[in-house]
């Protein structure tokens, strides 16, 4: 009887392990962890990547602070050939920042390129940018009636709200469209050539009509609460019976702009503005055009942009696709070798304040935490050694000498050592 009631209790885990195993979601994307000995909760990224039309590629990555799973809130579509074989040649790319929940940034990740769609009028090639622009801005306001159809009908009530900026390329044109406080970039040569407006309540036009529409803005923010004066969604702001939605204290209405492709483009680059509240435009461009020259991965050129932005004000969720064109900085031997000069160069320095660190979380019997030993880099040693991007480096050392007691002190004896497993990673 115990025998059967065990097997019976066997058989039923199996059934139960194979079916969380087969009803778990689709893989995701590759992701970074942290070392074993690293106090969770964990800085992950999620990367997607591959090649589009025209000699590019596109990198995109998303990062949340604290949290293990990150939704999706960028749309690569590298070739809308797969969909619209008219399309063939034509690239798609969107970052959404929603707030107030997240069912208006997916929901527009995953729909506001079926509201484009059907809207573009390509034949053999020829299009009028004019219409391709209108129908950029049409698809934004479309994509808003289905969100208030999807977000305010019975039974549910859901308060969330979205910034959009997509961008579409030809081979002849790169179209931006930007609504609320993401950013779209453009550099050439070297230089920024475009970047798409911010959508905040205290800016002029913004201001007039969330006052015409009887807000205020108070704090920088609509009626005081919302940091963002465009937006997909937030229909607590967008009640008034009489006004249209473009007059609407929040406005679903995007800027776009049409930019004649040439062959000095660089790159473009979507991001949200996790991104632009502590970095330049020109800063962008600079970072991201010397890390395309010494390293070949884009994951990693595209992961070095928000860890320098997360090192700079710790806002945790970040978004940025970076589509490199053919005229992108290419890898560059002697540049690869002047960086891994300036690592060496900084070692011993990060190695001083790394041990000194492990040498206190050993007193204390804590955990080691990868954020506080970067931040106390970050702000400690020169900025020209770019640390934010030393993290690999910093991760792997403290792994080290968590396993091993520093050489320069030979009384760590705490109980929290003699505990520690062996790392698997031991070399
Ligand atoms: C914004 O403020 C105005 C004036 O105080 C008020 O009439 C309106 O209901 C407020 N709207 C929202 C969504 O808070
Ligand atoms: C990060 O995203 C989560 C939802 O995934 C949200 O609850 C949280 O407020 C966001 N944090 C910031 C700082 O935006
Ligand atoms: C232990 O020391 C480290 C390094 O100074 C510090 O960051 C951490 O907060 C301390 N932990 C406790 C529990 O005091
Ligand atoms: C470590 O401590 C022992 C005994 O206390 C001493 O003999 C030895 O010289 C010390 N080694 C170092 C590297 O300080």
């Amino acid at each position: 009887m115990l025998l059967e009631l065990s097997l019976l209790f066997g058989l039923l885990t199996l059934i139960a392990l194979i079916f969380v195993i087969k009803s778990g979601r689709k893989p995701r994307p590759r992701r970074l962890r942290m070392g074993v000995f690293l106090d969770k909760p964990a800085i992950n990224k999620e990367f997607k990547s591959g090649s589009g039309p025209c000699d590019s590629a596109y990198c995109s990555v998303s990062m949340q602070g604290w949290r293990t799973e990150m939704e999706d809130s960028a749309r690569a579509i590298p070739d809308l050939g797969a969909l619209d074989p008219k399309l063939k040649g034509w690239s798609f790319y969107a970052v959404f920042d929603g707030h107030a929940g997240m069912r208006a940034s997916e929901a527009s990740c995953d729909q506001l390129i079926e509201c484009i769609l059907p809207r573009l009028e390509v034949f053999d090639g020829e299009y009028n940018p004019n219409y391709v622009s209108t129908s950029l801005r049409e698809a934004f306001l479309e994509m808003d009636v289905r969100l208030r159809k999807e977000l305010t009908s019975k039974p549910i009530h859901d308060r969330s709200g979205t910034t959009a900026v997509a961008a579409l390329l030809s081979d002849k044109h790169v179209f931006i469209a930007n609504c609320g406080d993401s950013r779209g970039l453009v550099a050439r040569d070297g230089k920024v050539f475009f970047a798409s407006s911010d959508h905040k309540p205290y800016c002029d036009i913004e201001k007039k009509r969330i006052e015409a529409a009887g807000g205020a803005v108070l704090m920088q923010r609509v009626n005081g609460s919302l940091a963002v004066s465009r937006a997909l969604g937030d229909f607590d702001y967008k009640a008034q019976p009489k006004l249209k939605p473009i007059c609407q204290l929040v406005s679903p209405e995007p800027d776009v702009e049409i930019l004649e492709r040439c062959q000095e483009d660089q790159f473009l680059l979507l991001a949200c503005d996790g991104v632009w509240d502590v970095m330049e435009n020109d800063e962008v461009v600079d970072l991201i055009g010397s890390r395309l020259m010494v390293s070949e991965s884009l994951e990693r050129t595209t992961a070095g942009l928000l860890e320098k932005s997360l090192y700079k004000n710790s806002r945790d969720n970040m978004t940025a696709i970076l589509v490199t064109l053919p005229a992108a900085p290419k890898f560059s031997q002697d540049a690869a070798q002047k960086d891994i000069d300036l690592v060496e160069e900084a070692k011993p320095l990060m190695q001083e304040k790394i041990s000194e660190y492990i040498r206190l979380c050993k007193a204390n019997s804590s955990e080691p935490q990868l954020h506080v030993v970067m931040q106390e880099l970050v702000t400690t040693l020169d900025p020209v050694y770019e640390i934010p991007l030393r993290q690999d480096y910093v991760e792997e050392k403290i792994n080290e000498m968590m396993k091993t007691p520093p050489k320069d002190s030979n009384s760590t004896g705490s109980p929290l050592e003699k505990k520690l497993p062996v790392s698997p990673l031991a070399k």
